[in-house]
């Protein structure tokens, strides 16, 4: 595996490879890598000649330092993993090498889909986000980019800054990777004390049953025992509950038939917040 730490390199040696007509699978990552990174990787490895991996922390789309101070930093275990699955390359840039002085995010308009969810209760994430990915397609200029439905909005986020900037890379969604006990894989779970992590599976259980109750009930319905099966858990404290339209991620009023709906949730346990979704059957 490659390792490059400048963006110059890494362009130059990219660069050459495109000249011989080889196409180029990305996945960005922050690192703290799990399984659910590596089925991204695994799915650009089937449709791609080589597979870039980037491992950022990018400082700009954390709404709290303190989230960005304790984000997990598993370099030498995530290098591991790379290699033991084959990644063909590894950027690893200092946030001085992508920001040099000014560490600030550019302003997106992602046409409205930035102010749901993830958008109202972390301020500046998706700029953030939308600064980085940016600037990474501009680097690796891959041809098809990797993305794990698990940060829903954020996928549709990315298209829709692709689709906007017309950008030549095409954005694959992935499915949510999880664990036996159906927590979605994330980074942070590694930060759960053993009581947390026991009560977290509880999350993906209730979007199960928010999955069945939705076939026959409305979305305020569904939406206030959501909120009263969490007053029953003490460890976990539910942040927001929304079923939205899958598209415009615009929360929904009443079922219509030809669209569809899922449903997103976000939790704290203790000060690690978690968040999933499910896709729903109308
Ligand atoms: P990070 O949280 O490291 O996630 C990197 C990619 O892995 C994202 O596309 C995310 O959706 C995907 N992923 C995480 N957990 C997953 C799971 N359980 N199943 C499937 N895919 C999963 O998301 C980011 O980093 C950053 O915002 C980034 C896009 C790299 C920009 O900084």
């Amino acid at each position: 595996m490659k390792i490059f730490i400048t963006k110059k390199e890494i362009k130059s040696y990219l660069s050459s490879l495109k000249e011989q007509n080889k196409s180029i699978g990305f996945v960005p990552t922050m690192g703290a890598l799990h399984q659910g990174h590596l089925s991204l990787i695994k799915k650009a490895q089937q449709k791609n000649d080589l597979v870039v991996v980037s491992i950022f922390v990018n400082p700009t789309q954390f709404d709290k330092k303190e989230d960005l101070i304790n984000y997990p930093k598993t370099i030498e275990n995530d290098t591991k993993l790379l290699k033991s699955v084959s990644c063909d390359v590894l950027f690893l840039p200092s946030v001085k090498e992508i920001y040099a002085d000014d560490i600030s995010s550019k302003k997106f308009d992602f046409d409205g889909l930035e102010h749901q969810m993830e958008g109202k209760f972390r301020e500046g994430h998706f700029d953030g986000v939308g600064t980085i990915v940016k600037t990474l397609f501009e680097i690796v200029k891959p041809n098809k980019a990797y993305f794990g439905q698990k940060d829903y909005q954020q996928l549709q986020i990315i298209k829709k800054m692709v689709k906007k900037n017309r950008l030549k890379v095409k954005v694959k969604g992935c499915p949510i990777f999880r664990e036996q006990d159906g927590l979605a894989m994330s980074s942070r779970n590694a930060r759960l004390t053993d009581a947390q992590r026991k009560a977290a599976p509880f999350i993906y259980k209730t979007l199960k049953k928010v999955r069945k109750k939705f076939g026959t009930e409305n979305a305020t319905i569904v939406t206030e025992w959501v909120e009263n099966q969490f007053k029953k858990q003490p460890l976990l404290e539910l942040e927001y509950f929304t079923i939205a339209d899958k598209k415009t991620l615009e929360p929904i009023q009443k079922k219509e038939s030809g669209k569809k709906y899922r449903a997103f949730i976000a939790v704290f346990a203790g000060k690690i917040r978690l968040i999933d979704n499910i896709q729903l059957k109308n």
